[in-house]
This record gives structure tokens, C-alpha cells and sequence, in this order.
């Protein structure tokens, strides 16, 4: 299995590179690339470290001999957000940025399977399978917005909340992943029930658990230490789904049936080609129903904004 990192050297890249030298399957190589010059040293500093992953680093404008052969591309290149910026104000420098490194996958690693998580994810996912669909190269069971961040951010508050361990806890993220888009579905964590209070201000914190950091770190970066964490989550079970172990399930930004938008993140059963099949999200309590039909339009815009982008 070949992993290639895009963005490697920034902040989520670097701890991604990290996590997934010390956790891959021995075997497994990684390749790790980034505008910064810094890349094949990165490559180099993680290569002392005693597992059976071979590491290697590449800088510069051509992102392709990363590429080259890879069954899975993770890409956190481009900028993060400052204090007062939402994740859209991202859009201006960050389309051009994926767009560019979509059409080297397309032409180097056209059957990968991409996780995007340079923001705004709503968007750059729409411009990721636009890319990939003029090269002729696109299939929607490969392409995934990484979403694992909300997941794994309710795991905690909610553990934190209500006194439990956090690593029992699987709770389902839905829509998308900016602000009201961001739907964690707490009517349906089982055996725990929250007063209508709890569920509000859960769900506040859980949309602007991203905002949270950004501010904490005032000015200085967005979330990287436990978006490295989600993102090795989820790279590793691509991996282990893409390697035939069943029973895989991650929420993630996927083009679905188009229920609610044309990509929804929901729980994806993983497998040999990527998304086996998308699961259903169940039964939502009226608060859950009315957070869905509130985000529809906004959803529906982002991805428009880049659909656009790559078609107008
Ligand atoms: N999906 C999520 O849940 C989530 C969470 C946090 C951050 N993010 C996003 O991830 C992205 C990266 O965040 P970060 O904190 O690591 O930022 P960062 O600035 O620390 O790192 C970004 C890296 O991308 C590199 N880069 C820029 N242009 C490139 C190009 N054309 N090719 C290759 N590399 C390029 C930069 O050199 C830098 O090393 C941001 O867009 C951020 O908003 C997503």
C-alpha cells in the first residue's frame, strides 16, 4: 500500500506524515510531498524512526513523482485559517491549489483514493470530482472530503460530557463540514440521553470546535495535531478496507445518491474500490430535521462555488 501525503510539510502534514509512519502495516510506503523545500528532509528525520514503512520526500512545483503508483492521496496542502476568517475565505487561494494537484493524480494515480482536507472541504471536494471528470478519470467511490475531524471532536465532548471513554464512542457526523453544516446526530449515540440544552450547546460547540482552536492559537494556525489524528483515522481504514478487511464504516464527504446534496458526508461502509456501499443516517429528532433542512442551501451553494470554479 502507497500512501502519498500532499502538503506534508505544513502543519496537519507533518503530524500526518508522523502518524502514519508509525502506524501503517509494515510494507507500506509513504510518500510525502510539499512546495516546501524542507519535504526531503521531513522524509529523511522520519525515516530514523524503526518501523517497516519506507518514507520518501519530495519538493518543488511537480507534485507526480509522489504520486506515482499510490493507492491512497491525502492532501492538506494550502492555507489554513486565521482568527475572524471562516473556512470560505479559504476559497480564493485554495481551489487553485487542489485544483493543480487533482489534475497531477488524475494523470499519474487516476485509480487513488483522494481524502481532501484543504478547506473549505464543502468546496474543494466539488472541485477535486470536477478535475477528475474532465480528465475522464472520475469515480465517486474514490473520492472522499475527510470529515473524520467532527467525529472525532463529538467522540470527545460528548465523552467529556457525560463521563464516558471517549474511544467506545462512534458518533455520526452529517452534511458537511463548515459551521451549520456539521451535524453530529446525538439522538442516536446509544445509551446516553441529553437534556435540550445539552443537545444545543453541544452542537454549537461541535460546529465551531474548529473556530475554537483557531483562537486559541491566535493567528498562528487552524487545528493540525488532532486533524493529523482524524486523518490518519481515516487513511487507515481506507487502507485496511482497501486491503479486503470488512465491516469498515467512516463518516465521510461523499458523492451519494444525491438525497440531500450532491456530496453529503454520512456513514460510507469502506471496501475493496473505496465506498461499498453509503448507509443510511437513520432516524433524526426534529431538532436533527430541522439543522438538515437549515444547511441545504448553504451545502448546495459551496458545492456550487466549485463546480463552477472548474466549469464557468
Ligand atoms: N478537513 C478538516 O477537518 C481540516 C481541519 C483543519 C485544517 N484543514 C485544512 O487543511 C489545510 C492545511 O492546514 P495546515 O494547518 O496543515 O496548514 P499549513 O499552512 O501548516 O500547511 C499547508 C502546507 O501546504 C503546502 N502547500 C501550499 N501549496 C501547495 C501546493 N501547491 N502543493 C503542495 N503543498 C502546498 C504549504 O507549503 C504548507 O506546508 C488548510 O486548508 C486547513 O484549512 C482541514
Amino acid at each position: 500500500m502507497k500512501v502519498t501525503v500532499l502538503g506534508a510539510a505544513g502543519g496537519i502534514g507533518q503530524a500526518l506524515a508522523l502518524l502514519l509512519k508509525t502506524q501503517l502495516p509494515a510494507g507500506s510506503e509513504l510518500a510525502l510531498y510539499d512546495v516546501a523545500p524542507v519535504t526531503p528532509g521531513v522524509a529523511v528525520d522520519l525515516s530514523h524512526i524503526p518501523t517497516q514503512v519506507k518514507v520518501q520526500g519530495f519538493s518543488g512545483t511537480d507534485a507526480k513523482p509522489a504520486l506515482k503508483d499510490a493507492d491512497i492521496v491525502l492532501m492538506s496542502a494550502g492555507v489554513a485559517r486565521k482568527p475572524g476568517m471562516d473556512r470560505s475565505d479559504l476559497f480564493n487561494i485554495n481551489a487553485g491549489i487542489v485544483r493543480s494537484l487533482i489534475e497531477q493524480v488524475a494523470e499519474v494515480c487516476p485509480k487513488a483514493c483522494i481524502g481532501v482536507i484543504s478547506n473549505p472541504v464543502n468546496t474543494t471536494v466539488a472541485i477535486a470530482a470536477e478535475v477528475l471528470k474532465n480528465a475522464g478519470v472520475y469515480d465517486k467511490k474514490k473520492l472522499f472530503g475527510v470529515t473524520t475531524l467532527d467525529v472525532i471532536r463529538s467522540n470527545t465532548f460528548v465523552a467529556e460530557l457525560k463521563g464516558k471513554n471517549p474511544a467506545n464512542m462512534s458518533i455520526s457526523v452529517v452534511g458537511g463540514h463548515s459551521g451549520v453544516t456539521i451535524l453530529p446526530l446525538l439522538s442516536q449515540v446509544e445509551g446516553i440521553t441529553f437534556s435540550e440544552d445539552e443537545i444545543t450547546s453541544l452542537t454549537t460547540r461541535i460546529q465551531n470546535a474548529g473556530t475554537e482552536v483557531v483562537e486559541a492559537k491566535a493567528g498562528a494556525g487552524s487545528a493540525t495535531l488532532s486533524m493529523a489524528q482524524a486523518a490518519t483515522k481515516f487513511g487507515l481504514s481506507l487502507v485496511r478496507a482497501l486491503q479486503g478487511e470488512e465491516n469498515i464504516i467512516e463518516c465521510s464527504y461523499v458523492e451519494g445518491d444525491g438525497k440531500y446534496a450532491r456530496f453529503f458526508a454520512q456513514p460510507v461502509l469502506l471496501g475493496k474500490n473505496g465506498v461499498e456501499k453509503l448507509l443510511p443516517i437513520g432516524e433524526l429528532s426534529q431538532f436533527e430535521q430541522n439543522a438538515l433542512n437549515n444547511m441545504l442551501d448553504i451545502l448546495c451553494k459551496d458545492i456550487e462555488l466549485g463546480e463552477n470554479y472548474i466549469n464557468k
